[in-house]
């Protein structure tokens, strides 16, 4: 029988909507191959949200994503509603909710450079010859981003700007096991990111990182302070598979990953929540200097949609397939404007291309 999965689709804002299209390409591409269905809803979200709705994250969106099995996210934000409060602005007003309304502790932030692709890392071409994978495993429901008492207190020159950082023991379990399980189907290693020297969220973050990590003997854990990872990133990345961090040292850490890889609008992520339901957006913002123009780099949205089959859906082999058809075209020379440099065998091709050439080498693809 046909399986069906409801996929909330939120293409946002800037060239949100534009990669979502390729995403899309690649999807009905799936059904081709193999026996399922998504059923697809489009909603508001961000700036979309605000012009259309009223709001960055529109109660109807909120009940279209309670509907589906796993949300599609583009991208949101744009120099348009920058003027708003922080709050109401598309970033803050629509994923911080999004996260916390649907439960999304774990955020996975894959930091790829593909071996066809090592010239555009920021970092020498020594140093990432043979390309580097690293995963930042962050927590994103918890920490100084969501804990009580926040705000800023008092009066003019006697205010207080007040921030709360705690972590449970639950929290940092079950996070935890999210870094170890990721682990074991890469190179089975995690180093885990706090500042125990200093935080005591921190020292109880290791304690209870080092005693869970007793249940994948299979798996090598070590402790990094965070100054020393954000140094070590740049200075040997290769020494790392799977980074685990708390939820503002991840949101750091992980940009610098993804920067390291010189190719942002490559990245998907995906954000979970207990079970199978999670949220997929790459981790590159809205673009909103190339909108409209047709030249984005649709890889993220199209490796977010991979990730959104093997982590939401159980469709590993399907999930496996989309990935090689990106390295395969990337291999063939394939590239969008981010990602041009105009070496020997490079193909400059617009966002539509790009989508196209995927699709073609997922259909060329055994089964
Ligand atoms: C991210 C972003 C968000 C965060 C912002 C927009 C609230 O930087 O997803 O990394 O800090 O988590
Ligand atoms: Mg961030």
């Amino acid at each position: 029988m046909t399986k069906v999965f409801k996929v909330a689709l939120l293409p946002g804002d800037g060239i949100g909507p534009e990669v979502m299209v390729e995403a899309l390409r690649v999807m009905d591409a799936i059904e081709k191959k193999y026996d399922v269905r998504f059923e697809r809803t489009h909603a508001n979200v961000g700036g979309a949200g605000i012009d259309n709705e009223g709001k960055a994250l529109p109660e109807s969106t909120v009940n279209i994503c309670k509907a589906a099995d796993a949300i599609l996210f583009g991208s949101v934000g744009g120099p348009k509603w920058e003027s708003l409060p922080p709050d109401e602005r598309p970033e803050r007003g629509a994923l911080l909710p999004l996260r916390q309304i649907f439960g999304l502790y774990a955020n996975l932030r894959p930091a790829i450079v593909f071996p066809s692709m090592t010239s555009a890392s920021s970092l020498k071409e020594e140093i990432v010859a043979g390309g580097f994978n690293v995963m930042v495993v962050r927590e994103l429901t918890g920490g100084i981003y969501f804990t009580q008492p926040k705000g800023i207190e008092g009066e003019g020159r006697n205010r207080i700007g007040i921030d709360t950082l705690h972590y449970s023991v639950p929290e940092i379990e079950r996070i935890a096991h999210v870094a170890f399980v990721a682990a074991r189907r890469r190179s089975k290693k995690v180093c885990s990111v706090d500042k125990a020297n200093v935080l005591s969220s921190s020292v109880l973050w290791r304690e209870i990182v080092t005693g869970i990590s007793k249940e994948y003997p299979d798996v090598e854990l070590s402790h990094m302070y965070v100054d020393n990872a954000a140094m070590q990133l740049v200075r040997r990345p290769k020494q790392f598979d799977v980074i685990l961090c708390e939820n503002m040292f991840g949101d750091i850490l992980s940009d610098e990953a993804a920067m390291l890889t010189g190719s942002l609008g490559m990245l998907p992520s995906s954000s979970l929540a207990e079970g199978t339901f999670g949220m997929y957006e790459p981790s590159g913002g809205s673009a909103p200097d190339i909108a409209g123009q047709g030249i984005a780099n649709p890889i993220a949205q199209i490796l977010s949609t991979a990730m959104m089959l093997r982590y939401s859906f159980a469709m590993e082999e399907a999930a496996n397939l989309i990935e090689k058809a990106v390295e395969t075209v990337l291999e063939q020379g394939y590239r969008t404007i981010d990602i041009f440099q105009n070496r020997n065998g490079e193909r400059l091709v617009d966002t539509k291309e790009m989508g196209e050439a995927i699709v073609k080498q997922i259909e060329a693809q055994p089964a």
